[in-house]
């Protein structure tokens, strides 16, 4: 019989976000972050836009944060000043996070966003690489989050928490996201929790089921942040197409590639978007 271990750290997960998040402010002498950013696979690249981070440190020395576990995902954490037309504001992000295949439940999953709000942050933005279900979608492209389907049966929520996820997505940010880029198509977001990428007959499942994108991650961080307030925004970065749609074999590798070949773009597009959203 397996037992499940919670670690202490993660009793009181919101006093252990918070504790984080007065760590963050410590170490970057800023009292409060407006807009967080969790950059996934292949991401890292498009913060070279963002300009020159004020501070960086190792997010494991921060609490509740674990070391990465994963190649692409560096495991820091940024603070930027972006400048906008009504002022500047202060961006924390994350580079790299915690996934559930992981095997560490889903606490330190959720614990970036969780401090990240803590930390003042009023929107999350979360990106991600994900296969591309949608057989229109090409390898390269950007698509926002319009919904999702958890297949996990995992949620970051415990108890009586009835949270309403209408407008998880925030269709007031992908307005504006879609003003700055007007060719971003929307698509429904699967979670799937991995490690294995999915097998043909799963792919077929999925888009059967109204599926567009899937992935291995931001579902639990988009739940844990809207719950604690936070408008959240999608991007996936289609960097393969799913399971079955070509005949090809899946790899990492090539994850992190079309990662790194459409870096400049998804900077870009954040850079332009960032100051817009508060
Ligand atoms: N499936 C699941 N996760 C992924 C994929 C995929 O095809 N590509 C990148 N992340």
């Amino acid at each position: 019989m397996s037992t499940l271990v919670i670690d202490p750290l993660y009793v009181d997960p919101l006093g252990t976000a918070e504790l984080a998040a007065a760590q963050i402010a410590t170490r970057t002498a800023i009292a409060r972050h407006d807009v967080a950013l969790v950059m996934g696979s292949g991401w890292v690249g498009a913060t070279e836009a963002l300009g020159t981070p004020t501070h960086e440190f190792n997010a494991e020395e921060i609490i509740g944060f674990l070391p990465p576990s994963v190649a692409g995902h560096s495991g820091k954490i940024r603070s930027y000043e972006i400048d906008g037309p009504s002022g500047s504001l202060r961006a924390l992000v994350f580079l790299g996070r915690t996934h559930l295949y992981e095997g560490k439940g889903i606490e330190p999953v959720v614990h970036n966003v969780r401090t990240a709000v803590k930390a003042g942050c009023k929107v999350v933005i979360l990106t991600n690489a994900c296969g591309g279900i949608n057989t229109t979608y090409r390898v390269g492209q950007p698509v926002l989050i319009r919904d999702h389907i958890s297949l996990t049966a995992t949620s970051p929520l415990i108890g009586a928490n009835f949270v309403d996820l209408t407008d998880l997505y925030s269709k007031r940010i992908r307005t504006i996201v879609k003003s700055e880029d007007a060719s971003l198509q929307e698509g429904v977001y699967v979670h799937w929790r991995g490690p294995t990428y999915e097998t043909p007959a799963e792919i077929l499942m999925m888009r059967t089921m109204g599926a567009d994108l899937v992935g291995m991650s931001t579902v639990p961080e988009a739940i844990a942040a809207h719950a604690l307030g936070a408008e959240v925004l999608g991007i996936s970065l289609v960097t393969n197409a799913a399971a079955g749609v070509t005949g090809e074999k899946l790899n990492h590798e090539e994850v992190i590639a079309a990662g790194k070949a459409a870096a400049e773009r998804m900077g870009a597009l954040l850079k332009g978007v960032i100051p817009k959203l508060i």
